[in-house]
């Protein structure tokens, strides 16, 4: 997740079981060929040469444009540098992407969708597995059946669906059961994306979507053991306990530790606030921690102070 989902953070919420696989940030593709750095940057893990994180958990390379032959010859450049898989963002509804022509933008045109799909696949040469991930469409839902097909046809292995339009944005709720509606008429695996917070919505999702696999954004951040607690389920059809603020807690303190390492403390500030700020989404004790802890500009005084002293303190009056 562009801005939120580094290397590091990618490795520390892989270090707990049930992700799959995990995805970059997306590298922007506008006309040209971009230079190796810009790939090392987005995905680190080239370098290791499994491209994937210290856990051994996969890490898929997305790339977001509209040129075909742009994105065709992106694709061969991560694939030259080792990429495993390559996805493309049909989804990002952020306004200066879409202006761009990038992003959701192309789910107004399904052509768009499966010439780029298309592009890429043959660039790849069946080497590596394309993927693609879309909304249910742009301003609404016609064309989310159109679009999926177009990633089909064009020969995308998977599709990610999130259940809302690029006029949605993230406001609740994600439409499951359109999601069901888009996987029916396509034969290749759909993934379900989109306000997955608890088990509970990961198993109204399943039946609603009818897709087994989920995909986390925000709520991976929110509650690090989701991933884990879903594949527990999945597993034995039991229930791990809720995560605690301790362990919210505890990965705040390791990933600052981690930052640090090559980031000034004021920049690591800002970082773990960010993150502190996505675990506050669906978690009503991480968001009272948020309004204790958001005004300290210290570093070591905010991790020292991210479990109080007095287990009282963020208690109900
Ligand atoms: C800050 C932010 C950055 C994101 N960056 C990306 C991205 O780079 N690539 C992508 O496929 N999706 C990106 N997304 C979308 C998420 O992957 C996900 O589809 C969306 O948030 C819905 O899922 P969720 O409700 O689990 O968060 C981003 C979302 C947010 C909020």
């Amino acid at each position: 997740m562009e801005g939120v989902i580094d290397a590091l953070t990618r490795d520390l919420l892989t270090q707990q079981a049930g992700f799959d696989w995990a995805v970059t940030e997306f590298v922007r593709v506008v006309d040209a060929r971009l230079p190796p750095r810009v790939f090392y940057k987005h995905c680190p893990e080239l370098s290791a040469g499994s491209v994937a994180t210290p856990s051994g958990v996969p890490v898929h390379l997305q790339l977001l444009g509209s040129d075909p032959v742009a994105l065709a010859s992106n694709a061969q450049q991560a694939l030259s540098l080792g990429a495993i898989s390559i996805d493309l963002n049909f989804g990002c509804p952020a306004k200066l992407v879409n202006r761009h022509d990038g992003g959701a933008s192309l789910l107004r045109q399904p052509d768009r969708v499966y010439r780029a799909v298309k592009a890429v696949a043959e660039a790849l040469d069946g080497e590596i597995p394309v993927t693609a991930k879309i909304r249910l469409g742009f301003s609404d839902r016609r064309l989310a059946v159109a679009c999926a097909q177009a990633t089909e046809a064009g020969g995308a292995a998977q599709l990610v669906v999130h259940g809302r339009t690029r006029d949605e944005g993230y406001r609740p709720p994600a439409h499951w059961e359109w999601i069901g509606k888009v996987r029916h008429q396509v034969s290749i695996p759909v993934v379900a994306n989109g306000d997955i917070w608890t088990l509970e919505d990961y198993w109204k999702a399943r039946t609603l979507s009818g897709c087994e696999d989920v995909m986390l954004g925000r709520s991976a951040l929110s509650d690090p053991w989701l991933a884990a607690r879903i594949r527990h389920w999945q597993r034995t059809g039991e229930r791990l306990p809720d995560t605690t603020w301790t362990m919210r807690a505890n990965v705040l303190k390791r990933y600052a530790d981690l930052q640090r390492r090559q980031l000034p403390d004021r920049v690591v500030v800002s970082l773990v606030k960010q993150w502190l700020a996505q675990m506050r989404q669906g978690n009503s004790e991480a968001n009272q921690h948020f309004h204790r802890l958001k005004r300290l500009t210290d570093l070591d005084t905010l991790l020292n102070n991210l479990i109080p002293s007095t287990s009282l303190c963020c208690e109900p009056a």
